[in-house]
C-alpha cells in the first residue's frame, strides 16, 4: 500500500462548499470489502486510487489501515454494513454496491454520516430475468429431474415408461403468473413470461397507474389477490423494512395449493423454515431459490430444523 497517503481525518457532518470532507489525497485508497473480483473497476482505479483486497465477511476482517484511510468502499453482498460498522470507518466519503440491491447497508446511517451510497440499478437485469425464466420452465417441464434420470442410467422403453418420469410436468400456456414488484428484472420476466403463453399479473404497490396497460399486464393491488390468483408467485421486489419475510406462514396459506414459488431477488424475503414445511406438506409443490436469508445455504440445516 501506499505510505503516502495519510488522510486528514474528517469531522463527520461538517458538509462545506465542493470538498465536504477535505481535500481528495493524490493518490486515495480504496477498498474492495467483500469478494475478489473488482476486474471491471480495476482499469479504472490503477491509475488513480490504491486499491485494498480485504475479502472480508464482517468489518472486524477489515486491517485498521482500511479502516482508517480508506475514502471509497467497493463492495458486493456478501457483507454487512449497519451503522456500527459503518462509524468504525474514519475516512469512507463513499461506497459503491457492486450490484443494485442496497439492502446490506444502512443508507440512512451512511447518510448522516456523510457517506454516499451508489450502486448499478441495471445490474444482471437480463441475466437475472433469463434465469428467473430457467427455474420457472424446470418448475414446469421438470427438466433438471428428467436430465438426471437419464445420467443415471433410466431406460425409457415405453410411452408408458415416458409418461411415469414425466408425471408432474405441467402446461404453462394460459397458467398465471405472479410477479411480486414489476422494476427492472420483474418487466424483463414479464415480456418473456408472456411469449410462453402466461397469464401475468403483478403486484407493485409503488408504481403509478397504467403500466400494467403499456406492457399488456393484469395489475392486482394486493398482495392477498396476487397469492390467491397465481399458479406460479415469482419474487422481483427489493428487500427492505417493509417485507421482511413476506412469504411466511400466513401469506403461503393465501397461495394456491400446489403454486410454485421462485425467488431470484434476496433471500430476506422468504421465511425458509416455513417455505420448508409447506414444501413437505405439498401446500407449496416446487420452490426454485437462487438467493437466501443466510448464505452460503445449507440445506440440511434448514430441513432439520423445519422437521422438529
Ligand atoms: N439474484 C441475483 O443475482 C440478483 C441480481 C440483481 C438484482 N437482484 C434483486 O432482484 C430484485 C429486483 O431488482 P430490480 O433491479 O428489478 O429492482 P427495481 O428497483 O428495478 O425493482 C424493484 C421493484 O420492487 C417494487 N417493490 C418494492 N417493495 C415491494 C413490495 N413490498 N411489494 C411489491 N413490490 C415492491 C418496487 O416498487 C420496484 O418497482 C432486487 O431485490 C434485487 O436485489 C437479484
Amino acid at each position: 500500500m501506499d505510505k503516502n497517503m495519510m488522510l486528514p481525518k474528517r469531522s463527520r457532518l461538517d458538509v462545506k462548499g465542493t470538498f465536504a470532507n477535505g481535500p481528495l489525497q493524490a493518490r486515495p485508497l480504496v477498498a474492495l470489502l467483500d469478494g475478489r473480483d473488482c476486474s471491471i473497476e480495476m482499469p479504472i482505479l490503477k491509475d488513480v486510487a490504491t486499491v485494498a483486497f480485504c475479502d472480508a465477511q464482517s468489518t472486524s476482517e477489515i486491517h485498521e489501515k482500511v479502516l482508517n484511510e480508506a475514502v471509497g468502499a467497493l463492495m458486493w453482498h456478501t457483507i454487512i454494513l449497519t451503522k456500527e460498522d459503518l462509524e468504525k470507518f474514519k475516512a469512507l466519503r463513499i461506497i459503491v454496491r457492486i450490484g443494485s440491491g442496497t439492502d446490506n447497508i444502512d443508507v440512512k446511517a451512511a447518510g448522516e454520516l456523510g457517506i454516499a451510497v451508489c450502486n448499478v440499478p441495471g445490474y444482471g437485469v437480463e441475466e437475472v430475468a433469463d434465469t428467473t425464466m430457467c427455474l420457472i420452465l424446470n418448475l414446469y417441464r421438470r427438466t433438471y429431474w428428467l436430465a438426471n434420470m437419464v445420467r443415471e442410467g433410466k431406460k425409457f422403453t415405453g410411452p408408458e415408461q415416458v409418461r411415469e418420469a414425466a408425471h408432474g410436468c405441467a402446461r404453462i400456456r394460459g397458467d398465471t403468473l405472479g410477479l411480486v414488484g414489476l422494476g427492472r428484472i420483474g418487466s424483463a420476466v414479464a415480456l418473456r413470461a408472456k411469449a410462453f403463453g402466461f397469464n401475468v399479473i403483478f403486484y407493485d404497490p409503488y408504481l403509478p397507474d397504467g403500466i400494467d396497460k403499456s406492457l399488456g399486464l393484469t395489475r392486482v393491488y394486493t398482495l392477498q389477490d396476487l397469492l390467491f390468483q397465481s399458479d406460479c408467485v415469482s419474487l422481483h421486489c427489493t428487500l427492505n423494512e417493509h417485507n421482511h419475510h413476506l412469504i411466511n406462514e400466513f401469506t403461503i396459506k393465501q397461495m394456491r395449493p400446489g403454486a410454485f414459488l421462485v425467488n431470484t431477488a434476496r433471500g430476506g424475503l422468504v421465511d425458509d423454515e416455513t417455505l420448508a414445511l409447506a414444501l413437505k406438506q405439498g401446500r407449496i409443490r416446487a420452490a426454485a431459490l437462487d438467493v437466501h436469508e443466510n448464505e452460503p445455504y445449507n440445506v440440511f440445516q434448514v430441513s432439520a430444523r423445519s422437521l422438529n
